[in-house]
């Protein structure tokens, strides 16, 4: 059975900054209040011109990078987002379109916060099945356009940004050890966007109400983040025999740096052991995972052969975590450029448009 080894990983954050004091001219609230409550300093905004997808590709295109694979040879993508840039189609196809990843089978799959973790055990397990060998996992949110503005409970919270990884099979051991994922849809009204849906479609009373920007219930949230997050990582462990004296790193969600202090507290493991960024990204939501792996490697934090936790926890409810051996990318003979996939995605996504409006045209002739 191979091994699913995470082999390629790339982050994407926009380049505007939301900073406390900005919110703080938007809301009754100040930079003292959200830094003690949430350690958050500052968030990233997407632009105008930037959706889940866009952020994805960048996020995608340097994992493949590091992984030194072509989007020609991904069997299968799958994206997650608390934001997708549609209802239908999944963003996953738009992001296969556009880095050119032409026999990948692509989906979306919706766990809120805790989607990276449940996106990676389904590539990871996809891999030890045997059906594929080349997997991208991307998590990308712009949940900027779901938080109500003019709502403190939130609006502090989250930010935009977009991380990606590399799956791949091998027959050397290692990767992705153990997972546990678990739901709770009874906690389902603590963390939710409620129209838009069909239950409740969108409608003039829904948008006058904004009912369709994201409602919390953040101490009923906080509570059970707090509950679940040491439990999800010991659990994890136990599959394999392991506890957290083997563990080098936890990767936790990044919702709130209280939330992992307290995790750390019930684990009693010291909060170094823990990778946090909340300061300066805010929650990501199923991009804050791999967007704090991503800055762990880049200042050399993780080595090959590290014990790596990664928790989460969020809207559904759900929770879980992923123990993973890294390994970094697999050793390779020749040299693929991703990026330059990109040029050929676009024009081909175009003849296949014009193609599709020139069948349509004759078809609507013949009828
Ligand atoms: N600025 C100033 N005061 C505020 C603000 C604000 N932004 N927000 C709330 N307050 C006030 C409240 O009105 C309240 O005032 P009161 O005592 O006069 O009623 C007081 O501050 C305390 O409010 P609490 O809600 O008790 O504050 P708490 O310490 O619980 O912090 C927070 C709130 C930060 C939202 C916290 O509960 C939290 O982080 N919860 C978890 C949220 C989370 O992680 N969500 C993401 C899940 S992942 C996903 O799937 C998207």
């Amino acid at each position: 059975m191979p091994f699913a080894h995470i082999t390629g990983w790339g982050m994407y954050v926009p380049e505007p900054i939301l900073t406390n004091d900005d919110i703080s001219k938007l809301v009754d609230t100040n930079d003292q209040w959200i830094r003690e409550r949430t350690g958050i300093r500052e968030r990233h905004i997407a632009r105008e011109n930037e959706f889940p997808s866009t952020m994805g590709v960048e996020a995608a295109i340097k994992a493949l990078q590091v992984a030194n694979l072509a989007p020609t040879d991904l069997d299968l993508i799958i994206c997650t987002s608390s934001s997708p840039e549609y209802i239908f189609p999944a963003t996953a196809c738009i992001i296969q379109d556009q880095i050119g990843a032409t026999k990948a089978g692509a989906f979306d799959l919706q766990a809120a916060c805790t989607g990276f973790i449940f996106a990676t055990n389904m590539g990871a397990q996809a891999i030890r099945s045997g059906s594929v060998k080349n997997v991208l996992i991307v998590g990308t949110e712009v949940l900027s356009r779901f938080v109500n503005w003019k709502d403190r409970n939130t609006c502090i919270l989250f930010g935009d940004g977009a991380g990606a990884f590399v799956l791949q099979a091998s027959e050397e051991p290692g990767g992705v050890m153990s997972a546990v994922m678990h739901s709770d849809g009874s906690g389902a009204d603590s963390l939710i966007i409620p129209a838009g849906g069909s239950h409740h479609p969108a409608t003039e009373a829904t948008l006058r109400e904004g009912r369709h920007f994201m409602q919390m219930d953040g101490k009923e949230v906080f509570r059970f983040a707090t509950r679940v997050m040491g439990r999800a990582v010991t659990e994890a462990l136990e599959q394999v025999k392991m506890t957290t004296d083997d563990v080098q790193w936890i990767i936790p969600h990044q919702a709130n740096y209280r939330i992992i202090e307290t995790a750390a507290k019930h684990l009693k493991m010291p909060l170094d052991k823990f990778v946090i960024n909340v300061e300066r990204y805010g929650n990501t939501s199923t991009a804050s995972i791999p967007i704090a792996t991503v800055e762990a490697l880049q200042a050399s934090r993780i080595k090959p052969k590290d014990k790596i936790v990664f928790v989460g926890f969020g809207g559904g409810l759900t929770w879980g975590a992923m123990v993973v051996e890294w390994t970094g990318p697999l050793p390779v003979k020749k040299h693929v450029h991703p990026a330059q996939y990109r040029l050929f995605a676009r024009l081909r996504s175009f003849v296949r448009r014009a193609i599709r409006f020139i069948e349509g045209f004759f078809s609507r002739k013949e009828l």
